[in-house]
């Protein structure tokens, strides 16, 4: 009895320990810092919402992709993304109108999108 009240203290210790030390860990990508960015860099062609109705599709003669439309996002790899948005439509064959941001962006932040683009089209946010 008194070897399993121990045993249950020390493992309450322990886990005490891990939620502490994993509040000191760096977030790794980050969902709201991806939609900040998005929101600064990229809604005003793929729209506030991610729908591709920003305020310069109507003006654009490929239509912005909808990044909320699932069926077609998850046919994407992260790398295809990444690599999209960091040299541009035109090194996945898609429309130069896709700008590449790989010297605005940092990777870390283009990463971050990236985990915005999955939450926003794949987790019902
Ligand atoms: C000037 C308008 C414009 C801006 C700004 C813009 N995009 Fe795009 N984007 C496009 C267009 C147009 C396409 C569609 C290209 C095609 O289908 O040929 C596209 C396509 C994409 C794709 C490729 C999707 C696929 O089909 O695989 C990704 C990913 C993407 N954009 C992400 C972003 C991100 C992230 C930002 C902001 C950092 C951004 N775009 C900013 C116009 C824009």
């Amino acid at each position: 009895m008194r070897n399993t009240l121990a045993c249950a203290r020390n493992s309450f210790r322990l886990l005490t320990a891990i939620a502490l030390f994993s509040c000191f860990l760096p977030a790794s990508a980050d969902v709201d810092t991806g939609r900040q960015l998005y929101r600064s860099y990229c809604s005003q062609c793929h729209g506030l919402d991610g729908t591709g109705n920003g305020i310069n599709a109507p003006h654009l003669e490929v239509a912005p992709r909808n990044h909320t439309d699932r069926s077609e996002m998850i046919t994407r790899t992260d790398e295809e993304l990444f690599k999209a948005i960091s040299e541009g439509g035109q090194s996945i064959n898609k429309s130069v109108l896709m700008p590449n941001w790989g010297k605005t962006l940092t990777e870390e932040q283009i990463t971050d999108i990236i985990t915005f683009l999955r939450a926003l089209c794949c987790l019902d946010l």
